[in-house]
């Protein structure tokens, strides 16, 4: 397929590619699903009742440090 012949810009099919990333491993939740769940979340907790993170076979040992460091991030963008 030649580079014309994309059907989306290079940076819309990056942004796709990146909320299509595993967050979860245990139970195959990813990005897009994640900042979903952020919305609205103040804890790590709180977003994993939401989307289901975090009840894996770690139990949020892998997941957990990632979607608290999206909180972190998505709180400091919101200046709270
Ligand atoms: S990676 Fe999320 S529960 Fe294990």
């Amino acid at each position: 397929m030649a580079d014309n012949d994309k059907i989306l810009d290079p940076k819309t099919e990056e942004r796709i590619r990146q909320m299509a990333r595993v967050v979860c491993i245990c139970k195959g939740i990813n990005l897009g699903r994640v900042l979903k769940g952020l919305e609205g979340s103040e804890t790590v907790a709180d977003v994993n009742r939401k989307v289901g993170t975090g009840s894996g076979g770690c139990q949020g040992e892998r997941c957990g440090p990632r979607i608290k460091l999206l909180l972190k991030k998505m709180q400091e963008a919101k200046g709270s």
